[in-house]
């Protein structure tokens, strides 16, 4: 297993390196990611490549048994580069121009850019090709990230969009068709009138604006292409992976991920004022879309070691969570973890965001904490490293309906990805083990699968769902299915088109409810304990074909119509919820379709806040168990198994105590 941090030596001075690679190494690390920020100390003026303080740092470092990641330098190109070539910094939709001073701040379509990231990046390939202190390479830092997704509007985006929709459409007429320009008068006869889609009093051709998301996605996997083909060619030994962020989604991240060697996470439970505040429910459902981008085991390159904070100071990790944090990473897959950062930083704009050492570089309590992570991780070995992921459901997503919603909500209080959430969210809290994998993904090993919101819908995707249920799978689509082509054009169809025959309905009129109106709704379906509740947000009213009706409205202009379907096809169902259940009646859904799809949970019976992650290696079931709670919880075992933490066997039934913040992993014996 890879332990260690993420560190920025060119911060500190020289004499104090020799003491942190000590001090590193007490806490058990064995790997640093450095330079990823460094271009300009390793180009202090164009042409001058200065490498000697990095090769001096690899070295202490190595001399303490700790290996290296680089980091290529691009997402901060140097003083020196953007004053001489201004044009390689990104355009907002207003027309201005970003200035130099933050980060992240280039084209991915500059082609000056572009050609000058080759050069640092060669430049590096050869210098550490033969070095074997250094073990892989990170690709620039979180493409994407700081503001506007990367978004960028500057003359030479306009002219790559228009060859990029050359390339998919072939001719205008094509593209005037699929786009429908020939509302509002839009029709376009030369390429070079396509516009942008930059700031405007009304919107934009949704058409447009979803071509231009996937343009930008496709424009930083090129860029990350350029440097992954130099990388592989000097360096063919050393792996390569890039550092994404869980449920961010302003790129393609199955796209990004393909050429890498594996997916690298920044994982930062607790930003309350510079960003999301995420239960610990969002970060297993971050760490389980990464884990399903290559549908492979990650690392976690930068793991919160401490308060963050940019203009004021996020909450401290309270003891224990840092510990905990480490271990959620590892239940879900994460094979290395690297904190962020190693020393926190005296000066910049992240004087606040906190590291393992307070900008002192003193000892204290998190370093304690991570050292004794450290010195479990290392009693326990291999132990927690390939173990396999056994799972009987998916959620399937793609980046093509999250833009569509970005562009079109449809309700204001639609937010696909909290929709999403409310689903995981139920199967997490029941310790219903999940995928969640592209709608390109292999379905056959699943039992159960929840789609939710499937707004855009394509051919290959309807077969893929057809033959699942077919094979006696069991789905559930949500509303807002089947509505649009793949170019973001409503269907001439009944809704949810080309899913009427698999879902068995039609949805003949919907009602999109303001924020703080409810619908009503009872399940009468026969599998099911009747139950009465609520909904929200919207409302489809269905015509069933051959569907049987499981729940319907019981108030409005609405009432008695269905709302919520199942349909037999081939040897499985299909299942639609038309609208926005309250929790209870989510629930209810959800239990049922568990048992229907005979889908068995991880484990029975445990408090609420206890986390359980079951993952399996050479027919074992190991369990790992979390305490997210400030409070001490006990858990009944159900069967005898050795606890390797604490190093203790328990019996059948013994009850297993877990402190606030506590973690526990058992296998079964
Ligand atoms: C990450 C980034 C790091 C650091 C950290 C704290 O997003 O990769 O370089 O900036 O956040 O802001």
């Amino acid at each position: 297993m890879y332990f260690g941090c993420d560190y920025y030596p060119e911060h500190w001075p020289e004499e104090r390196w020799e003491k942190d690679a000590r001090m590193m190494k007490e806490a058990g690390f064995n790997v640093v990611r450095m330079a990823e920020f460094a271009w300009a100390k390793l180009e202090p003026k164009e042409g001058q490549f200065d490498f000697n303080w990095l090769d001096k740092a690899i070295e202490i470092l190595a001399q303490y048994n700790i290996k290296t990641v680089l980091g290529t330098p691009t997402a901060t190109p140097p003083a020196w580069l953007a004053t001489k070539h201004p044009v390689i910094l990104r355009v907002n939709k207003w027309g201005i121009r970003t200035s130099f001073g933050g980060r992240r701040a280039y084209c991915p379509n500059s082609r000056i850019y572009r050609t000058y990231s080759e050069k640092i990046v060669s430049k590096m390939a050869e210098h550490y090709k033969d070095n074997e202190n250094v073990i892989g390479w990170q690709i620039d830092n979180e493409f994407g990230g700081d503001r506007e997704k990367g978004l960028c509007y500057c003359e030479q985006c306009a002219a790559q969009f228009r060859q990029w929709l050359k390339g998919k459409y072939e001719t205008l007429d094509k593209l005037n068709q699929e786009w429908g320009t020939v509302f509002w008068s839009q029709t376009y006869t030369e390429w070079e009138q396509i516009p942008l889609p930059r700031g405007l009093e009304t919107a934009h051709n949704p058409s447009l604006l979803l071509d231009y998301r996937r343009f930008i996605s496709d424009s930083y996997i090129s860029y990350q292409k350029l440097q992954i083909d130099i990388l592989r060619r000097i360096c063919p030994h050393k792996f390569i992976t890039h550092n994404f962020m869980g449920l961010f989604n302003a790129i393609d991240y199955y796209k990004l991920a393909e050429p890498l060697d594996f997916v690298a996470w920044d994982n930062y439970p607790n930003l309350r004022f510079t960003g999301e505040n995420k239960s610990s429910v969002k970060v297993s459902l971050s760490h389980d879309v990464m884990r399903g981008l290559k549908e492979k085991n990650f690392w976690v390159m930068e793991e919160q070691s401490g308060p963050s904070g940019w203009q004021c100071v996020d909450p401290s990790p309270h003891p224990g969570e840092i510990r905990l944090w480490t271990y959620q990473a590892i239940a879900h897959g994460a094979e290395g973890i690297l904190y962020f950062r190693w020393r926190t930083s005296r000066f910049g704009t992240e004087q606040f965001w906190h590291g393992i050492l307070d900008p002192s570089g003193t000892s204290r309590r998190r370093y304690e904490e991570i050292k004794k992570i450290g010195q479990e991780l290392k009693r326990l070995g291999d132990k927690l490293m390939g173990l396999e992921f056994p799972r009987e459901v998916a959620m399937l997503t793609s980046y093509d309906e999250q833009w569509a919603f970005e562009i079109q909500p449809n309700n204001p209080k639609f937010n696909y990805q909290e929709h999403f959430a409310s689903y995981y969210q139920l199967l997490h809290a029941w310790n219903v083990p999940v995928d969640v994998i592209s709608i390109q993904g292999d379905l056959s090993k699943y039992k159960l699968l929840i789609a939710p919101a499937l707004f855009l819908i394509n051919n290959e995707l309807v077969h893929n769902l057809k033959e699942f249920v077919k094979k006696g799978g069991i789905l559930i689509v949500t509303f807002r299915s089947g509505i649009k082509n793949w170019n973001n054009v409503v269907f001439d169809q009944p809704l949810p088109a080309k899913l009427n025959d698999l879902l068995g309905i039609e949805v003949v009129e919907y009602n999109s409810l303001s924020s703080m109106q409810k619908g009503k709704l009872e399940l009468i379906y026969p599998e099911i304990e009747p139950l009465k509740g609520e909904c929200d947000t919207w409302c489809d009213i269905i015509k069933c074909r051959e569907a049987e009706i499981v729940g319907r409205y019981t108030e409005s202009y609405y009432k008695n119509e269905a709302c919520i379907t199942i349909n037999r096809f081939g040897q499985g169902s299909a299942i639609y919820i038309g609208t926005n259940p309250s929790p209870e009646i989510k629930k209810c859904l959800l239990r049922w379709a568990i048992e229907k799809s005979g889908v068995k949970p991880s484990f029975q019976a445990d408090p609420e806040d206890i986390e359980v992650v079951l993952r399996r290696k050479e027919g074992k079931d190991y369990l790992f168990f979390l305490n997210h709670s400030e409070k001490s919880h006990q858990v009944k075992l159900d069967q005898s198994c050795v606890e390797l933490l604490e190093r203790r066997e328990y019996s059948k039934d013994s009850i297993m105590a877990i402190e606030p913040k506590g973690v526990r992993i058992i296998y079964r014996i």
